[in-house]
Order: C-alpha cells, then sequence, then structure tokens
C-alpha cells in the first residue's frame, strides 16, 4: 500500500467545485489520486453511478494522475485492492469533523496501515454540498461559481 497513492472517496451526487478543489490539491500531493463513487449507497441518489463517474472524468480530464473508479463494499477492502495506501478527505467546518473523524478511527482499526488526509477546499466552498447543490437545482436558482458548467447543464435537464 502506497502512500502515493491516494483514494478521495464519495458519493459525488454531483461532483461540486469543492470537491474540484479538493481533487486539484491532491491531485499536486500524489502520484495517483483515484475519485472513487460509492456504488449501492442506501441513500437515493439523484445521478445514476454511470452518470457522476461521467460528469467526474469530463471534468477532471485535464489531470493526468487523476483517475476515476467506482467501488462497492468497504473502503480498506477497495484500498487494499487498488494498492493505495492513502485516504484524501475534505474538511470544511468544524461540523464535518466529528464524523470524518470516527471514520478515518474506523478505517485505521481495520486497515491499520491506511492513513486517513484531512485537507481543507478553498474558504469560499466551505459551504458548498452535494445535497444543497441539488436542492438549489431543483428549486430553480443559480448554480454559477457551486458547480462546473457542464454539471449546471445536468442538473438542469435532471430536474425539468
Ligand atoms: O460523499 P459521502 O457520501 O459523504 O462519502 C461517504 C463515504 C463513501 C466516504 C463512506 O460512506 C464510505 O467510505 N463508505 C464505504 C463503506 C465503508 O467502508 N464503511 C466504513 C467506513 S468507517
Amino acid at each position: 500500500m502506497k502512500t502515493s497513492i491516494a483514494i478521495y472517496p464519495g458519493s459525488f451526487d454531483p461532483v461540486t467545485n469543492g470537491h474540484l478543489d479538493l481533487i486539484e490539491r491532491g491531485e499536486k500531493m500524489f502520484d495517483l489520486l483515484i475519485v472513487a463513487v460509492l456504488q449501492n449507497a442506501d441513500k437515493e441518489p439523484l445521478f445514476s453511478v454511470t452518470e457522476r463517474v461521467e460528469m467526474l472524468r469530463e471534468v477532471t480530464k485535464q489531470w493526468q494522475s487523476v483517475e476515476i473508479d467506482v467501488f462497492d463494499g468497504l473502503l480498506v477492502d477497495y484500498a487494499r485492492k487498488r494498492g493505495a495506501g492513502v485516504i484524501l478527505c475534505g474538511i470544511r467546518a468544524v461540523s464535518d469533523y466529528e464524523y470524518e473523524l470516527q471514520m478515518a478511527l474506523m478505517n485505521r482499526k481495520l486497515e491499520p496501515r491506511l492513513e486517513t488526509v484531512f485537507m481543507l477546499p478553498g474558504l469560499s466552498y466551505s459551504y458548498l454540498s452535494s445535497k444543497l447543490v441539488r436542492e438549489i437545482a431543483q428549486l430553480g436558482a443559480s448554480l454559477k461559481g457551486l458547480v462546473p458548467e457542464l454539471v449546471e447543464q445536468r442538473l438542469r435537464a435532471k430536474v425539468s
């Protein structure tokens, strides 16, 4: 499990500019950054995994060392399979910390060789989440600056 390979896991329903900010920062730190979309989560998603992966691939295509993949089951199993030694985790505000800390410590318990790296997105994205983006799109407000243009188009099409 190499510390030069990191996994950035999440639902990405859909990818936001906050996610992209973190991917851009992570891409500079690791030889390979795997953005891993969780499949079969309990929650009812707005976009299918295929749609989410397609959008992620499109908006990250300028970064050669970023790969988009799908995973199922335990994150630690997926990390072992990919040979990744790092989980990248975005912390927007103190409110994120408690849950992310819990997950990081549980992942460490399950796989002690795996390190979690907490990273801060740009301050302007500290209030941004996929959930709010979905809600704003459904209520018809502007998504300018919150998501890439392609995602805004897909959101509009989805909720219209
Ligand atoms: O974007 P999200 O939905 O907040 O991401 C949550 C995610 C995918 C990081 C988390 O649910 C996860 O890692 N799920 C995989 C299952 C797992 O390993 N669970 C134990 C974590 S301690």
